[in-house]
């Protein structure tokens, strides 16, 4: 089945639990995290995951887009994160690495993350070792931009490798997600899709989480 991932980056901050409520439907809570470093914008961190934990049971799907993850993904577990990503781009082949054992010391599931730019081989040092693949189709940085179509090769090739090597794994895509767009990535072998505008400005939200679905 089809799993949708809300990113709460086009919720009201100021309402969070309301929004957070308002998604019951959906698989995961996509948390977007951004340093103003990796990508040109600042967003939410630490605290804000402690404080949505208590409110739902969904799992959490922490987008890190920060320098050197390695850094904070301890924290990021301890404050309720259930599933960590972290850019390829962000570090050293051996820093991401590092990271991702840290996020599995910490009884969590890990994932790599991939920019438009990023080529579908970037993920073969940490395939083996991770629980999702995330694949960008939009530049990371901001809400409500434009799907990029041209990533569902990369996809494509990536699920490819998946079944390969670690059928287990989960493959994900973010960006530009919407009702015209959700059945290319599901047909090119993505299985969670993250969908930010599309699921807030819907006016019957759980019907356009189910409408994500394919
Ligand atoms: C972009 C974020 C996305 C974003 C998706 O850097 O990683 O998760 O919130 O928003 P939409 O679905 O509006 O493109
Ligand atoms: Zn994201």
């Amino acid at each position: 089945m089809v799993k949708i991932a809300p990113s709460i980056l086009s919720a009201d901050f100021a309402n969070l639990d309301r929004d957070i409520q308002k998604i019951a439907t959906a698989d995961y809570v996509h948390v977007d995290v951004m340093d103003g470093m990796f990508v040109p914008n600042i967003t939410i961190g630490i605290p804000v995951v402690k404080s949505i934990r208590p409110v739902t049971q969904l799992p959490l799907d922490v987008h890190l887009m920060i320098m050197q993850p390695v850094r904070y993904v301890e924290e990021f577990c301890k404050a309720g994160a259930d599933l960590v990503t972290v850019h390829v781009e962000s570090d050293t082949e051996a820093n991401i690495q590092a990271a991702i054992d840290k996020i599995h010391a910490c009884g969590k599931r890990a994932g790599v993350v991939l920019k438009p730019k990023t080529p579908a081989e970037a993920v073969l040092p940490f395939l083996k070792d991770v629980e999702l693949i995330l694949v960008m189709t939009v530049e990371p940085g901001f809400g409500g931009q434009s799907f990029m179509a041209d990533q569902m090769p990369k996809v494509q090739a990536i699920r490819k490798l998946i079944e390969q090597h670690n059928p287990a794994c989960e493959l994900e895509v973010d960006g530009g997600v919407a009702p015209d767009t959700c059945r290319t990535c599901i047909e090119a072998g993505a299985n969670v899709l993250v969908a930010g505008s599309a699921v807030y400005k819907a006016s019957d939200i759980p019907a356009r989480i189910q409408q994500l679905r394919g």
